[in-house]
C-alpha cells in the first residue's frame, strides 16, 4: 500500500483546513487540537497528517518528507525553494502581506529600519521600490518593534487590522494577497500520481463547491 504523508500548517490555517479535509473525505483518527502528537493517522488507509510550523511545511515538501502539504502564500514566498507544484489554491486564510508603521508617520528619510519574519520577501519588496532597507529579523509580535524604536516599519500579516490598531499602527502599502495553497512533491506526483491526484481532485470540487 502506498503510503502518503501530508503536511498541514498548524495554527488558524488549521482550523479552516480540517473543514476543507473533511469535506474531502479526510479525517485524522484522533482530535488534534486535544494532542500534543505531531502525526496523526486517517480514515484513509496509507494516508498521514503531519502538524508543522508553516515556515517548514515547503521544506518538508521539497525533499520528499511529506507527499502533500497546505500552507500559507506568504510562507512560500518567503522560502523561495524548488522541488514542489503549487496545483492549488484553497482559499483558506485569507490575508494579506503589508508594510505598517506607527499612525501618522511622517516618511523616514535616508536608510529605512524593517523589522519582519518574511526577510526574503521584505529584501525583494524594497529593492523592486529602489529603497535601502537593513532588516531586522524577528519571530514574532513584529508589531513591537516601531513601538520600541528597533524598527521604523514592519513588514507582516494583516488579517482584521485589529493587532496594527491596537499596538498604533497602520498598514501602508501591500505587497501581496495570501491564501492557503496545496503543494506536491515533483517526484512524488510522478511516483504516486494516482493517489496523490485522488486527493487533489477531491480537494478542488470541495474548493470549487465553496466559492
Ligand atoms: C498574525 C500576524 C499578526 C496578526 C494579524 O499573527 O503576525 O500579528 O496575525 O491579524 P489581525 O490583522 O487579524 O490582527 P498570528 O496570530 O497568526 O501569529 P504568528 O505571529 O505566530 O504568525
Amino acid at each position: 500500500m502506498t503510503q502518503i504523508t501530508l503536511a498541514l500548517t498548524k495554527g488558524r490555517i488549521l482550523k479552516e483546513t480540517l473543514p476543507l479535509l473533511k469535506a474531502a473525505g479526510i479525517a485524522p483518527d484522533e482530535d488534534i487540537f486535544s494532542s500534543r502528537k505531531l502525526v496523526f493517522s486517517t480514515n484513509q488507509e496509507g494516508l498521514r497528517i503531519l502538524i508543522l510550523r508553516g515556515s517548514d511545511v515547503p521544506t518538508y515538501v521539497q525533499f520528499g518528507a511529506a507527499d502533500i502539504g497546505i500552507v500559507g502564500k506568504d510562507a512560500l514566498l518567503e522560502h523561495q525553494g524548488d522541488g514542489y507544484y503549487e496545483p492549488l489554491d484553497l482559499g483558506i486564510a485569507r490575508c494579506q502581506l503589508m508594510t505598517a508603521i506607527p499612525v501618522g508617520a511622517p516618511p523616514q528619510k535616508g536608510r529605512l529600519r524593517v523589522a519582519t519574519k518574511y526577510i526574503n520577501i521584505a529584501r525583494q519588496y524594497y529593492a523592486e521600490q529602489g529603497r535601502q532597507a537593513d532588516l531586522i529579523k524577528l519571530y514574532g509580535a513584529m508589531e513591537l518593534a516601531p513601538l520600541l524604536d528597533l524598527a521604523h516599519e514592519i513588514v507582516d500579516i494583516v488579517d482584521t487590522g485589529n493587532t496594527l490598531k491596537a499596538n498604533g499602527l497602520e498598514a501602508r502599502d501591500m505587497i501581496a494577497k495570501i491564501s492557503s495553497r496545496l503543494i506536491v512533491n515533483k517526484a512524488a506526483m510522478k511516483t504516486k500520481r494516482a493517489e496523490i491526484q485522488t486527493i487533489v481532485d477531491a480537494l478542488a470540487k470541495v474548493v470549487a463547491t465553496e466559492l
